[in-house]
């Protein structure tokens, strides 16, 4: 059934687990994510970007929803708007039918340009009472993603900030965020601790100084009751990597979030865990050494191609259902 994120993200912080926050584009994305939550009885956050909705459509990427929810009857999914731009894309989810929407103010609405604190607030606050009214949960986000090594918003087709941030847009500040959350009385806070966008996050392994898991529980300390939210949480598999440079693909050396950390994001507050690029190295990654394999030369049905990366993002799922906590709460 559908159910807003407030109400997932309430059950998981009393029972102390995260959800994973898998974005959708299309039928073997939705496939694999379903399949593995009815595996382990996890719930599931589907959630699609205005890119998504440019490649499917919006009607598709609907239905497509809508077809999980028929399938599945026993599982709570939230429908959730990533990365809102306006209030206008986040009012418009709201009346297709999405019962979560991110408003993510710590941009301007072209993506690209950091906002200033103010703008954040009113839009955020604009968007809250609008969904509040007709029980839409709404994600905010305080802080400009991007990393603490380079201070770039490091994403390579275009999603995050452009240009150079310093260290202060760069991790969320514990007061601005009391008073963020005071002011819009969002559901749940997206917040910046040296995560991005994409599979180019660290150079190297991340520690303390690149990935300021801290930063969270300094946050949580002052906000108990906050769903916070970690984006560019994909952890960047260095088996699929491999696998994708071993049948034909060129990928150079870098690393994403480890799990471990995430889990500790976790036990400091992050409910709502975001990923993405790891759904599509995995689907890429299988793809290729399907489509390599000498016993493949021959296949040319795409059920049997797909059926292969459906796969691989199914047990990539079930992992991180079962990492976070959430298998065994639906
Ligand atoms: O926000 C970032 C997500 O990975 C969505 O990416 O805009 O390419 O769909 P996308
Ligand atoms: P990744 O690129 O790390 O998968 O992050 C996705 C995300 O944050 C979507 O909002
Ligand atoms: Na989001
Ligand atoms: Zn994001």
């Amino acid at each position: 059934a559908l159910i807003s994120l407030r109400q997932l993200l309430d059950h998981a912080a009393e029972h102390d687990y995260g959800v994973p926050a898998f974005n959708v584009n299309n039928l073997e994305q939705v496939q694999a994510i379903m399949r593995a939550a009815d595996s382990c009885h996890s719930p599931v956050i589907l959630q699609a970007s205005a890119g998504a909705r440019k490649y499917a459509g919006e009607a598709f990427l609907l239905k497509l929803a809508e077809a999980a929810i028929a399938s599945y009857p026993h599982l709570p999914v939230v429908l959730h708007q990533d990365h809102g731009a306006s209030p206008a894309i986040c009012l418009h989810a709201i009346q297709s039918g999405f019962s979560s929407v991110m408003m993510d103010g710590s941009l301007l609405e072209d993506g690209k340009t950091p906002a200033s604190y103010e703008y954040n607030v009113e839009v955020t606050r604009q968007v809250v009472m609008a969904a509040h009214a007709v029980g839409v949960s709404v994600e905010g986000e305080l802080g400009v993603l991007g990393s603490l090594e380079t201070g770039l918003a490091g994403e390579e087709d275009g999603v995050g900030a452009e240009g150079r941030l310093d260290r202060s847009q760069l991790l969320t500040s514990p007061e601005e965020a009391v008073d963020f959350v005071a002011r819009t009385g969002v559901d749940a806070l997206a917040v910046a601790i040296g995560t991005s966008h994409g599979a180019y996050k660290f150079k190297r392994p991340p520690t303390g100084e690149t990935l300021a898991i801290s930063r969270l529980r300094e946050i949580h300390a002052r906000l108990p009751n906050t769903h916070l939210v970690m984006h560019g949480s994909s952890s960047v598999p260095q088996e699929w990597l491999q696998v994708i440079n071993e049948y034909g693909g060129e990928i150079p050396e870098t690393y994403g979030v480890p799990v471990e950390e995430i889990v500790k994001g976790i036990r400091s507050g992050v409910r709502k865990v975001n990923i993405d690029t790891d759904l599509r190295l995995a689907f890429t990654g299988a793809l290729r050494r399907f489509l390599g394999q000498p016993e493949h030369t021959a296949e040319f049905d795409p059920r049997k191609i797909l059926a292969a990366a459906t796969s691989a993002m199914q047990t990539l799922c079930r992992e991180r259902f079962e990492a976070f906590g959430s298998a065994g709460r639906a």
